[in-house]
């Protein structure tokens, strides 16, 4: 087996999928600032599972990220077969609250740093027999959603461009997957800023685990699925979602997020 480069991998749904993929065997290589957090994960996993783990703190929404990653691919010469794009957070707030640039960091992490690390990675991938690709968007990837408008639309090209690439390397060995979870029990709310009473009430009316996110994803990944969206009520209203006026799935989205 190869490895897996999980980015976002020392919280939250990265965490998730990198303690399932080191379970089956895969050596990884993790990536997040929290080098510390990384350290405590990549010794818990390498002493159950017994597996090579690799780690590099670093900020993705930085120039030369992507590039220090390459580097260590290519002096290890590593064979990487999965590449999990996950890191990424949303900004909770009216676009003009929140300043541009922390909004332009969080389009980088989310859109610019997943585009650069595929083309670095991609032939990498294509020299393994059987190779994966696991970009993760949200389900406001379906629709624009006030109040997360640069987060929502930064999703939605994640979902875009996976579905493009997925497409161009259909006949090839590497197998392209969107996953788009809907709220899921992590850090995300924290990080975002989303701390009204209403969002939290609600989040833990319909919060996922990040290992039930991370066993649906590994395993619609692993069977070549295009887009998958964990939870039954998440994948109802994304189907919904595609049949409504828009004018509707924005107001009704404005009303969860206000
Ligand atoms: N939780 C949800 O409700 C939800 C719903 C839909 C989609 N998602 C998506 O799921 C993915 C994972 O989020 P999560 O829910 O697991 O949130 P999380 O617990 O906050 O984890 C985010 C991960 O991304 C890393 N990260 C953030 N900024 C980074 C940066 N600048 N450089 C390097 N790494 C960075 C974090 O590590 P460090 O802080 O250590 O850098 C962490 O490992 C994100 O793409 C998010 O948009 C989450």
């Amino acid at each position: 087996m190869g490895y897996a480069l999980v980015t976002g991998a020392s919280k939250g749904i990265g965490k998730a999928i990198a303690t399932r993929l080191a379970k089956q065997g895969y050596d990884l290589l993790l990536i997040a600032r929290s080098e510390n957090l990384l350290g405590d994960l990549s010794k818990e996993l390498q002493e159950k599972y017994k597996v090579k783990i690799l780690i590099i703190g670093v900020d993705l929404s930085t120039d030369g990220a992507v590039d220090q990653i390459s580097r260590k691919i290519e002096s290890e010469q590593l064979p990487i077969q999965i590449l999990v794009n996950n890191a990424g957070y949303g900004l909770w707030g009216r676009f003009d609250t929140l300043t541009l640039s922390e909004q332009e960091a969080m389009m980088r992490i989310n859109t610019f740093t997943m585009v650069r690390l595929t083309y670095h990675v991609l032939p990498y991938l294509k020299k393994q027999p059987a190779s994966y690709i696991l970009n993760v968007s949200s389900t406001a990837a379906y629709q624009a959603v006030p109040t997360l408008a640069v987060y929502a639309a930064s999703k939605a090209f994640v979902l875009h461009f996976t579905r493009g690439l997925r497409y161009e390397l259909k006949d090839s060995g590497v197998s392209v997957t969107c996953l788009s979870p809907g709220p899921t029990d992590t850090n995300f709310m924290n990080a975002a800023g989303m701390h009204t009473e209403k969002m939290i009430q609600r989040a833990a009316k319909f919060n996922m685990t990040p290992d039930k996110v991370a066993s649906i994803a590994l395993k619609a990944m692993f069977k070549g699925k295009s887009e998958i969206v964990p939870g039954f009520i998440n994948r109802i209203s994304t189907w919904l979602t595609s049949f409504a006026p828009k004018s509707l799935t924005e107001k009704i989205a404005a009303g969860l997020y206000d």
